[in-house]
């Protein structure tokens, strides 16, 4: 048995951090934890289906298994579940199976609820000590939630069934299985006696539930986000979801920010409150300045309850309003306890450079320009276990403004608005609003004043990188060997499905095309992410709890730990990247992809991801950290422009990112859809340039979205053509083209290079990205032969379904309709054979072949299975009478994909196949090409529906 790759510790690692990201925001009348042996009704048809995690990239991990609430519950065999109102459910459901939808990120992020009566809640009370209500939500990417029933509010029909339970149940736990917060003043309205956040908790999420019900784990999550009285108390909520352009009025003040602010009484449940089944005292704190640098403090945590528990400490600084106004608070820190015992304590100490007090000056008003400056005054520190409900450390005054860092213009905003800042009144401070400080430098003169120069080409000498790696030329000499024709394609990513990566994963990169690859040019894989691994041919992974979960257990350690579990499954899996951690702001409760993100808090994701970045590092693979920057809203991905000023970047939209690649050390980015300021970000040279590698000293690699637009200047179209914008701003990969070699994209990179709109010194320079980033990846050592213990030691522990993927026959669609070689073809009970086929033209196709059984008894059954991908396209059964070739053939498709995978899978060994032809029978390519247009017009999808 593998020594290293151990299932079981993976599982149980994800179940703890799925159970310490549950948030517990209400137990009255002793209703949690269960007690062993209680009689336990479960409502709501969220019992039948556990929502893992949400849709889209973000959700499509094809896993072994997933545990449910309800089979938890039942497997533990603690509790005497009502099974009476459980048949009740059972046939409901049957009646109103769950609605999957059709096609790419198209199933309904809720389900129909089933009504319950006066008759069946009474009944069930009756028969039982506990209710727990179940509630749950999907989200996804393309759209976003909508303040309606059945998505951001409860419907009619959840709501009934609260106000039932409520009254006739005393003790009720309403669980929400949701991937981001929901309307909550139901809880005032119905008063459940406990309220927990449950989370999309990836495959162990069930078993992490019951962890906490049963109190095995004492919950110590905290929220990630504030929870407001309603969608309307949310300063962005005016400016959320247009089709066109959210002006982002309130500035800095997302989240906590504002509602500790200007409006505290909005808020029902404060930024990072979580309950405990035991109490926690916080003892004396220490406290020194050593200012202006740093300042440290120690706060001694007792559990002073009667059960073990954890809890979350964070620390708020208060800076001076000065002349830029300022937040009333600002998480600085935080940190977990261990568990601790009753009466047992804890010091938890914390350094924190008061650089992390400084606000960007966007106006000059400070005295700097375009700099991070601490404004004179006094700062206040405050330590507690919620942005509310705080204690003050320490004060200490700085007699002058202190410049922290000079930065320059970068990414301002063109169009004029006024933002949100607060001005005094009386003893307290009201909105008051203020003009945006405007660009004044243009991005392209930037550029033009920075180009970088490359070597003259040479042509091929011989080198290949492997000489750059061993030091014998320079990476600049070996790529003057490119031509500008290789360094294109070098730009070009490869996708969805490339037959040159892992089966099923959504990016190839690097060494794309034969001649790259003559060059010693190794092709790296990327895969969807963050929250497990997807392979859409079908192999099974992991898959994890959804960001949102993992950050409210603000348990760095634990994300670390975990993802270097994640990271151990890419390597097994021959997995470079994986395109996560996504770890944009939740400015509003809508996004609808909140669920893969973080938090309303630029540290604790910041922080979340660097744990996660470290979690992959140790085994050397990588994560793409995503989205840059700013993708806050789902509608209109691809055109919607986000206006921003400069400050509201640096501090809230950039500054997760920024500690991402400072602390752990990211080595690739992957740039948004959209627009910010009027820019393509994926064109950004302020963003991509400027800010992420010469002030924050990234040297990586980005890459765009999947079939991501640029454009030249702010208002200028975006086109998913204009590549040579992308290139000039240091986006390296434009993902994905079909074929890299052939342009199949149809972009601008030859024109450009013609027309002096793209320099060959650009593409060298990116083309240096992309080849130093894959010598850091397990790839390049792979690309030489070289197998390292830790690779011998995963091998051995793959299974046949895995190797079926490692094995992969690679053909393109003119050489099977030719003829598939059948000695390559497995036919040996319980093996697969995957068949990576490349087509130039999409449509319907038919597997041909010619069938015997071999000496088999006249009643065996001898079945064979052809799946698409991860789809079963159809089963042939021959017997053991037909020893005869027989003529069979499984219909394939359509297929929406330049690429795709058929696995061929034998049930049992006795058939021999001969003649086997892939054929097309109907051309859709024209058809395809018109819907896919249809959709990119409407912005509905992210260019691959299928
Ligand atoms: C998503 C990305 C994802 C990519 C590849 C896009 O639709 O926005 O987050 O990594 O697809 O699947």
């Amino acid at each position: 048995m593998s020594q290293i790759w151990k299932r079981g510790t993976y599982a149980s690692i994800a179940r703890q951090a799925a159970a310490e990201g549950i948030v517990l925001l209400k137990n009255d009348r002793c209703t949690l934890p269960l007690r062993d042996g209680e009689r336990v009704a479960v409502f709501g048809r969220a019992q039948f289906h556990y929502y893992k995690s949400g849709t889209g990239s973000g959700g499509s991990v094809n896993t072994d298994y997933v545990v449910g609430i309800w089979e938890a519950l039942k497997s533990s065999g603690r509790y005497t579940l009502n099974t009476s109102l459980r048949e009740t459910y059972d046939s409901w459901v049957e009646q109103h199976p769950f609605d999957a939808g059709q096609g790419w990120a198209s199933e309904p992020w809720y389900q129909e609820e089933m009504p319950v009566s006066e008759e069946i809640v009474r009944r069930a009370a009756e028969e039982s000590d506990v209710a727990l209500v179940i509630l749950g939500r999907t989200a996804g990417e393309d759209q976003d939630n909508r303040n309606e029933p059945g998505s951001f509010l409860l419907t009619e029909i959840e709501e009934d069934m609260l106000r039932k339970v409520c009254s006739s149940f005393s003790r009720i736990a309403v669980l929400l299985n949701v991937g981001n917060i929901v309307d909550m003043r139901w809880v005032q309205e119905y008063d459940p006696s406990a309220v927990l956040y449950v989370w999309q908790g990836g495959q162990e999420g069930g078993n992490a539930v019951l962890d906490v019900l049963s109190g095995d784990i004492n919950p110590s999550g905290h929220l990630p986000d504030t929870i407001a009285r309603g969608i309307d108390s949310y300063p962005s909520t005016p400016n959320f979801g247009s089709r066109t352009e959210n002006i982002q009025a309130e500035d800095i003040y997302v989240g906590y920010r504002y509602f500790e602010t200007f409006r505290p009484d909005l808020v029902l449940y404060p930024f990072g409150f979580g309950l405990s089944y035991t109490e926690f005292r916080l003892g004396s704190t220490s406290f020194s300045v050593d200012a202006p640098v740093s300042f440290s403090l120690g706060i001694p945590v007792t559990n002073s309850g009667s059960t073990a528990g954890k809890q979350v400490l964070q620390v708020y600084g208060s800076a001076p309003q000065g002349a830029l106004g300022k937040p009333a608070r600002v998480l600085l820190a935080f940190a977990k306890t261990k568990l601790l015992a009753p009466g047992e304590s804890q010091i938890l100490s914390f350094d924190i450079p008061l650089s992390l007090l400084a606000s960007y000056d966007d106006c000059g008003k400070t005295g700097f320009h375009s700099a991070w400056v601490l404004e004179a005054g006094e700062y206040r520190i405050f330590f507690g276990m919620d942005v509310r409900n705080v204690s003050l450390a320490g004060r200490f005054l700085l007699a002058e403004n202190v410049l922290v860092t000079q930065c320059e213009e970068a990414m301002a905003p063109v169009k004029a608005f006024e933002r949100l800042r607060p001005v005094p009144a009386g003893m307290d401070y009201k909105a008051g609003w203020e003009p945006v400080p405007l660009r004044t430098v243009s991005q392209e003169d930037k550029r033009i004043q920075n180009l970088p120069t490359c070597l003259p080409y040479i042509g091929d000498q011989g080198w290949k990188l492997k000489d750059v790696a061993d030091g014998t030329v320079g990476m600049g000499t070996f790529l003057s060997q490119l031509s500008d024709r290789d360094l294109c394609t070098m730009v070009r990513g490869e996708g969805m499905c490339s037959p040159k990566v892992t089966p099923g994963i959504a990016g190839a990169f690097g060494g794309v095309s034969d001649s790259l690859r003559e060059f010693g040019i190794p092709v790296g894989g990327c895969s969807d992410g963050p929250s497990g691994i997807r392979m859409d041919c079908g192999t099974h992974a992991f898959s994890l709890p959804n960001g949102t979960c993992l950050a409210s257990s603000f348990n760095e350690e634990l994300n670390e730990e975990l993802f270097a579990w994640e990271g151990l499954e890419l390597r097994r899996h021959r997995i470079d990247c994986l395109l996560g951690p996504g770890m944009n702001i939740h400015r509003n409760p809508l996004n609808g992809r909140n669920f893969e993100y973080f938090s309303e808090d630029p540290l604790l994701s910041g922080r979340m991801a660097a744990a996660q970045l470290r979690g992959l590092h140790r085994y050397g693979v990588t994560g793409v950290i995503k989205h840059f920057c700013a993708n806050t809203q789902e509608t209109l991905r691809h055109h919607m422009n986000s206006v921003i000023s400069e400050r509201a970047l640096r501090e809230i939209y950039l500054r997760g990112f920024e500690l991402a690649v400072l602390e752990g050390h990211a080595r690739a980015v992957m740039s948004t859809y959209g627009p910010v300021n009027g820019l393509w970000t994926s064109g950004n040279y302020d963003l991509l340039t400027v800010i992420l590698r010469n002030e924050w000293g990234f040297d990586g690699v980005v890459m765009t979205d999947w079939w991501a637009m640029a454009n030249d200047w702010a208002g200028a179209p975006g086109s998913y053509q204009n590549v040579s914008a992308q290139v000039r701003a240091q986006n390296d990969l434009n993902m994905v083209n079909a074929d890299a070699g052939a342009n199949s994209n149809g972009d601008d990179l030859d024109s450009a290079l013609a027309e002096g709109r793209l320099t060959r010194a650009e593409l060298v320079r990116n083309a240096t990205n992309i080849c130093r980033f894959l010598l850091t990846l397990p790839v390049w050592p792979h690309s030489l032969g070289l197998e390292s213990d830790l690779d011998r030691e995963l091998a051995e522990s793959l299974s046949q379904e895995d190797l079926a993927a490692q094995n992969v026959v690679s053909l393109t669609a003119a050489e099977a309709a030719a003829g598939i070689d059948a000695s390559l073809i497995r036919a040996v009970r319980g093996e697969s054979t995957m068949l990576a086929i490349t087509t130039p033209r999409r449509g319907k196709f038919s597997l041909e072949m010619e069938a015997r059984a071999v000496n088999q008894p006249p009643m065996a059954q001898l079945p064979f299975s052809v799946f698409l991908n991860r789809d079963l396209a159809g089963s042939v059964t021959l017997t053991g009478t037909d020893t005869d070739w027989k003529s069979v053939s499984v219909i394939i498709g359509p297929t929406y994909h330049t690429n795709f995978f058929l696995k061929i899978f034998f049930a049992q060994s006795g058939l021999e196949l001969r003649n086997i032809r892939l054929v097309m029978t109907e051309d859709k390519e024209e058809e395809i090409r018109d819907i896919l247009e249809a959709i990119r017009a409407t912005d509905r999808g992210n260019g691959d529906p299928f």
